[in-house]
């Protein structure tokens, strides 16, 4: 937890600059800000004027005049205050709705490394939570802490321009209300903290066992799972509980010091009146400035608090935001007219900076060719995947499209003519049409049909309830496995890629749907070039090259049967123990 006690005025001025687009509805609301303040206090001053110079000189109509100017200033500070809060609030909602914009943007290029380490969670606060505290600074924090500021030293100018003795004998409580209002800060700070910490821990819980949810119930661990989500509610209550705890006491601390003032001032103003020192009308005004001078200051300790967390989290979302690792797109060419000729040229890469996952990788696939890689699991054959379409930069060697290393690509480019078919098929909630498309409007419903009928996915796309315009629920969970992967080759069959890739599912499916499936892949790898992660013998056949890596090297290159000859290859061991023994089941 960054825990800064220093006030951090830069982190604020960058906050600040946010609302730059709307600097007119800004400076409006400080202008309100600075004219509502002197308002407030005009009130209590004109009730003063009524008894000393009114009341008791029985001036009737001077009397009424004065009421009704004290009518006139309520109702133009309702109006004041109605616009003063409508802006603020506005303020800050238009810029937390901006700044989430900008933040999804930003992890949405994002290279994959980050999401490799950083929880799902942890990037959803940032766009949630995290920015709905900044819009405190906004609405809560600087102006209206400016106005109370402003509003305190308007009513303690008035009080010493009413009576300067009464003021200062009043102000004799105020060492005491500084010192109880510097714990609370301090003490609220810190159970603040705590509190987000609690409630991020339980985020972090619930997400996680919620998309675990199978595991759970299939182990029948729901009663330890109970057990220790009950351990951490009882943290979060307890640490909402002390935060209230220190409201509890200070407000009433607060009324204490306040009547302590109070009595004061009448011990004091009585006394006066009786020697003619203090009009009865600074007696009745006073009250009323003695509230309006503890209610900012008791309001104040717990803003400043608020605007502290807005920074807190402002700052959290600042260092993501100022994270620059994206994927590098200084390339110039257009992948427009590529043929797709793939080379890898003694490619090394590792995720992390030691532990080098392929090593001096080298093959080639002419255009329209087919290569199969095989290798047990943990090889590299996903990795190779990754690092061709640019999920992640590779660290040595070279890889090449046509010719060209894939950085001279845009890399929008590139991918948009590179499909991609992952291991584990992900679907987002809407439709099917949508799952295909991805709202890409350039992609006709037609165009859809047609490449779903050539892969052999129509038919089951129509029998949905809905057909291409099922909703799909929670990643797909309402469909089977082959279902979605059905899906996800139409998905990269609409795009009409120059080059496909495809991670084949490691889990095995009934033959029945395999023969859909194959037929489905025949159809997506003709006429283009194709690089299938196998774990089928059927796909294998189908391609010109087999790749047998084995600890990120390649340890076997060339087809079928040439591989089969091999005394004692890989490939032979392989196929006999894992495709023969999956054929005959
Ligand atoms: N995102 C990642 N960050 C760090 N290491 C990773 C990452 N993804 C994979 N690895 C590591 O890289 C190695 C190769 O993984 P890869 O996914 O390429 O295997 P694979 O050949 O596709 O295996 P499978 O047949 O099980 O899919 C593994 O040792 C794995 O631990
Ligand atoms: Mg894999």
């Amino acid at each position: 937890m960054n825990e800064k006690n220093k006030f951090d005025y830069v982190l604020l001025g960058r906050v600040l600059a946010m609302a730059k687009p709307y600097r007119r509805v800004f400076a409006f609301t400080g202008v309100l800000a600075v004219v509502l303040a002197p308002l407030v206090i005009l009130r209590p001053y004109l009730i003063k004027v009524m008894v000393d110079d009114y009341i008791f000189n029985y001036d009737i109509a001077g009397m009424t005049r004065v009421a009704l100017i004290i009518v006139g200033v309520v109702a133009l500070q309702v109006l004041l205050r109605y616009l003063f809060i409508y802006n603020a609030a506005w303020l800050g909602q238009t810029v937390i709705r901006d700044l989430r914009t900008q933040v999804f943007r930003h992890i949405t290029r994002l290279r994959l490394t980050y999401f490799d380490t950083t929880p799902i969670g942890t990037s959803t606060t940032r766009t949630i939570n995290d920015i709905e505290t900044i819009n405190s600074v906004f609405s809560e924090g600087v102006i209206t802490i400016m106005a109370d500021l402003i509003t305190l030293f308007a009513v303690l100018g008035i009080m010493f321009y009413t009576s300067w003795q009464l003021t200062l004998v009043c102000l004799t409580v105020v060492p005491f209300l500084m010192i109880a209002t510097y714990i609370f800060k301090e003490k609220v700070k810190v159970s603040y903290q705590k509190v987000r910490n609690e409630i991020s821990k339980m985020n972090a819980f619930l997400q996680e066992r919620i998309t675990g949810m199978r595991i759970v119930q299939i182990f029948n661990s729901e009663r330890r799972e109970g057990e220790k989500f009950r351990t951490i509610n009882r943290k979060y209550t307890q640490a909402n509980l002390d935060a209230i705890l220190y409201y509890a006491v200070f407000f009433p601390v607060v009324e204490i010091i306040m009547a302590a003032a109070l009595g004061l001032m009448v011990w004091w103003g009585a006394r006066g009146v009786i020697s003619a020192e203090v009009t009865l009308g600074t007696l009745v005004a006073f009250p009323i400035y003695l509230s309006m001078f503890f209610r900012p200051i008791r309001l104040l300790a717990d803003k400043f608090n608020t605007l502290q967390m807005g920074l807190v989290a402002a700052e959290r979302v600042f260092n993501l935001l100022d994270r620059k690792t994206m994927i590098a797109d200084v390339g110039e060419r257009s992948a427009e007219n590529i043929e797709g000729r793939v080379e890898f040229k003694a490619v090394s890469f590792a995720y992390t900076e030691v532990d080098y996952v392929l090593r001096d990788l080298s093959f080639q696939i002419q255009a329209g060719e087919t290569l199969a890689i095989v290798g047990s699991t943990g090889s590299g054959k996903s990795t190779i995947i990754n690092i061709l379409s640019r999920f992640y930069e590779i660290q040595k060697g070279e890889i090449l499209v046509d010719g060209i290393n894939i950085r001279d690509y845009q890399l929008a480019s590139l991918r948009q003519h590179i499909a991609v078919v992952l291991q584990d098929v992900f679907l987002f909630s809407g439709t099917v049409l949508d799952n295909i498309t991805l709202r890409d409007t350039s992609i006709s419903r037609e165009r859809v049909i047609e490449a779903a009928k050539m892969i052999g996915a129509h038919a089951f796309i129509e029998k949905l309830p809905g057909g291409y315009d099922y909703e799909v629920k929670e990643r797909g969970l309402t469909l089977s496995m082959g279902q979605r992967q059905l899906i996800s080759f139409v998905r990269a069959l609409v795009f009409d890629p120059k080059i496909l890739i495809l991670d084949e599912a490691t889990s095995s499916i009934d033959p029945e749907s395999e023969a859909v499936i194959q037929y489905a892949i025949e159809r997506l790898i003709e006429k283009r070039t194709s690089i299938i992660v196998a774990h089928r013998l059927s796909t294998i056949r189908h391609a010109e090259n087999i790749m047998v890596l084995d600890k990120g090297k390649v340890v076997e290159y060339g087809p079928h049967e040439q591989l089969l000859q091999l005394e004692q290859g890989h490939y032979r061991e392989l196929y006999e123990m894992q495709f023969l023994s999956t054929e005959m089941s």
